[in-house]
């Protein structure tokens, strides 16, 4: 079984612990499309009756197409769980997201919900944050070189990210840039995440410090292994 299958066991296996009535959160890429998918497909088959807020726009896009109804954040208070993958998962389960540069809508309905549920493979456990990813900084585009410096004198060797099929630098959903800062890994998430967050022309960054309630881990067996925050 591959990455992609994993990640399929790993998805699908969320969308069962969805019930009726509730608000969802709908994380962006690969894993939790699968989830989006098979909740469209609890809808159609049981009638479900859910409703979920995006975190980007390729997830409402994805919703619509599976018929997932989607509400905003005037309409909802609080979410009663929010999905998503992550690119890294450490031990106390903090994280890295945003490879996808969708990581700032990702926090904001992560930290609405009741329960934040990670579903990865197994490629994405690792010892310590920041040995294999670089956490992505959303930056204001004028605030680029000055974010650049700041970021070095953290430590890290920071890559302004360029578009694929695009000339230029990336532009996330809220028209801001991404900087990938790369670390030779993070001894203490928790103070690099203040230390980030307090850098002038930072929207936020991909960090996930304490937010996580459990991980679905898809295995090549097919079944799923739980983590649960401790
Ligand atoms: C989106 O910006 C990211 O945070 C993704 O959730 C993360 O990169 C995991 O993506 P995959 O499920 O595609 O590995």
């Amino acid at each position: 079984m591959g990455e992609h299958s994993a990640k399929r066991t790993a998805g699908e296996a969320a969308a069962r612990l969805v019930e009726g009535g509730q608000y969802l959160g709908l994380g962006t890429g690969s894993t939790t499309a699968f989830t989006i998918c098979a909740i469209g497909h609890r809808i159609r088959q049981e009638g479900l009756h859910v409703s979920g807020v995006p975190t980007s726009a390729a997830a409402a896009r994805l919703a619509r197409e599976c018929g997932v109804p989607l509400v905003t954040l005037d309409e909802v208070e609080t979410l009663d769980i929010a999905f998503d993958g992550a690119d890294e998962v450490s031990p106390t389960l903090d994280l890295i997201k945003g490879r996808g540069a969708a990581h700032t809508r990702e926090k904001i309905v992560a930290s609405l919900a009741r329960r934040f549920v990670v579903l990865v493979d197994e490629s994405k456990m690792v010892q310590v944050l920041g040995t294999r990813s670089p956490v992505p900084v959303e930056v204001l585009p004028m605030a680029t070189a000055p974010v650049m410096r700041a970021l070095e004198t953290l430590g890290a060797n920071p890559e302004l990210r360029m578009g694929v099929h695009k000339d230029g630098p990336v532009v996330s959903d809220q028209g801001f840039w991404i900087v990938d800062a790369y670390f030779d890994g993070i001894r203490d998430p928790a103070a690099m995440d203040r230390q980030l967050q307090q850098i002038p022309g930072v929207l936020d960054h991909g960090l996930f410090v304490g937010l996580t309630t459990s991980v679905l881990i898809g295995l090549p067996s097919g079944k799923v292994r739980r983590l649960t925050a401790t």
